[in-house]
């Protein structure tokens, strides 16, 4: 062969790769308002940095007649390239070939990535959009969904993986997004479920649509399974993007610094007045976090799901942080069931890759009821305690108003390891509020005007942090609009912080 035919042959090839299931096929996927596997990894990256790899394998089945059906690249498009200038794995499933089913072939090209990704120490981004398990070549593909999820488990808490699903995700194909660190989800085209609607209305007889078993809407809200749901694909891709510019790409790296010009020392007058006199009217926990945080600038996590509590990634004189805050506007800010897992695993991640933990507190206590108990609010919300507990990135603990009872302590209190704990001459430290320790102390003693009395002798004495800040369990309290600039001192005090805890295989989390 001559070296025009060489070069030839490598062009037709690459066309082919290129081409997918076609352009018949192509223009269904646009169609249906979703963009190709390779559109997806061109808009991800940074222009002109994708490296692809394994383009031309195909599957080795001989079932079915499939032996006469190659297409290169077997329907998942897998490489590496840059977001905002710093390394990334990905890989896309390409509905587009066997409707971007898993077959032992391209379960491969993922294992590969997985593994480059873990060897280079660089986050990975996986693009889902697939009919499951290639039906043909059967328990092979178990085999490479298993070989996925074993890899999932090993990268975890080394690099960063990242899941968006954009299109179909079902059977078990769910559990290796489960086992990344965040899912993406787009509004109306993407489903995520273990047995979809006809199996359930075969076994249990609900008629329930894919949209509501398993759409952006349900996973945002209901089940916590999504962290972050976009309008459509180009937001996905544009929050990945964002989520990457806080995280570093290991657990050996400290998360990138961005210059930012909001100054260290700004005052902000405003929150002196922010939280209310009325300890039972509420307030927007999020005013303080946009306003002390560097240009108001916050990405939210799981932002409709367990709204009492807030998390998300921020910056303070350009450094990351993973933020924790209970939301008194709703529920109070109580902790329950949802709000305790979903901050718990959020705690875990920060710790993993070095984000510090800033949290805010305004917690009435945790959630009473028979629901809450009956559902095992004891081990979930242990497990807020026992993260906090176990996380040894620097601490920063803001106390705004109230901290009662157990969920004082869970709240990233001193006794668990915080390392600098400031309270608003508003914060409210005590083992429960005033009306109902006046209850348990006084039962039936006292009429109402004596009780009126009572509760508001106890509020004085013990509904402040004077009592917490004579014992040291408060560091300083602060006036709030000071907040800001003492959050950076906190940080900067305790950026060389040296902690680990006693080796151990692991630890045992209430799961
Ligand atoms: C092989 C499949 C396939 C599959 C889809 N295709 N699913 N091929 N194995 N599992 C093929 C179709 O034959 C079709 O090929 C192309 O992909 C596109 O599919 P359509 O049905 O035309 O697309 P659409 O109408 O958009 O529907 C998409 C779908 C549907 C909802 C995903 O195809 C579907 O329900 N598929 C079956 C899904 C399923 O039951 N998977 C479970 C497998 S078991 P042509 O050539 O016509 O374009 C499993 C267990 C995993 O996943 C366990 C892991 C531990």
């Amino acid at each position: 062969m001559d070296l025009k035919k060489k070069y030839a042959v490598l062009s037709e090839y690459n066309e082919q790769a290129e081409k997918g299931g076609g352009d018949e096929r192509i223009k269904k996927q646009h169609q249906a308002g979703k963009k190709t596997a390779r559109e997806r990894i061109l808009q991800l990256l940074d222009p002109g940095t994708f490296n692809e790899i394994d383009k031309l394998v195909t599957h080795r089945s001989h079932d079915f007649g499939m032996e006469k059906k190659k297409i290169l690249g077997d329907g998942l498009i897998a490489g590496y390239g840059k977001i905002n200038g710093r390394l990334v794995y990905v890989f896309a499933q390409d509905f587009t070939v066997f409707g971007g089913t898993l077959s032992r072939a391209n379960a491969d090209k993922i294992v590969k990535i997985q593994k480059l990704s873990l060897k280079m120490g660089a986050p990975v981004i996986g693009l889902n959009d697939s009919g499951g398990a290639r039906i043909q070549e059967g328990i092979e593909s178990l085999a490479g969904y298993a070989d996925i999820f074993y890899n999932n488990v090993i990268s975890s808490g080394v690099v960063p993986q990242i899941s968006a699903i954009l299109g179909p995700c079902a059977g078990g194909a769910v559990y290796s997004p489960a086992l990344t660190d965040y899912i993406f989800m787009v509004e109306k085209t993407s489903h995520l479920f273990v047995t979809g609607p006809d199996v359930i209305k075969t076994v249990t007889h609900e008629d329930v649509t894919k949209e509501e078993l398993g759409g952006a809407a349900t996973h945002s809200t209901k089940s916590g399974v999504a962290h972050f749901t976009g309008k459509d694909e180009a937001h996905i891709l544009m929050m990945i993007r964002e989520l990457m510019s806080f995280l570093p790409s290991n657990n050996l790296e400290e998360p990138p610094v961005k210059v930012t010009t909001d100054p260290s020392g700004r005052e902000e007058p405003s929150l002196q007045d922010l939280v209310p006199d009325d300890p039972n009217k509420p307030y927007d926990m999020m005013e303080i976090i946009n306003k002390v945080i560097d240009n108001n600038h916050f990405l939210e996590v799981q932002p409709q799901y367990a709204e009492n509590i807030i998390i998300g990634f921020a910056r303070f004189a350009g450094k990351p942080v993973g933020i924790v805050a209970n939301q008194p506007a709703r529920l109070a800010g109580v902790l329950d069931i949802n709000s305790s897992i979903k901050a718990a695993r959020f705690v875990r991640f920060c710790d993993a890759f070095n984000l510090p933990l800033v949290t805010f507190v305004d917690v009435p206590g945790f959630l009473p009821g028979t629901s809450q108990e009956f559902g095992g609010i004891i081990k979930h919300g242990a497990k807020l305690l026992y993260a906090f507990s176990e996380a040894t990135v620097p601490k920063i603990t803001i106390i705004t108003r109230k901290a009662y009872g157990g969920a004082y302590d869970v709240m990233s209190s001193k006794h668990i390891g915080a390392d600098v704990n400031f309270a608003y001459p508003t914060a409210e430290i005590a083992v429960m509020g005033p009306a109902g320790a006046i209850n348990i102390i006084y039962r039936n003693m006292l009429d109402e005007e004596e009780k009126a009395k009572a509760v508001e002798d106890y509020r004085e004495k013990f509904a402040n942090p004077y009592k917490a800040a004579s014992l040291g369990y408060i560091d300083e309290i602060i006036n709030p609009k000071d907040t800001r600039k003492k959050i950076i001192g906190g940080l900067e005090m305790t950026q060389n912080k040296r902690k680990s805890n006693p080796p151990k295989k692991h630890g045992n989390i209430p799961l």
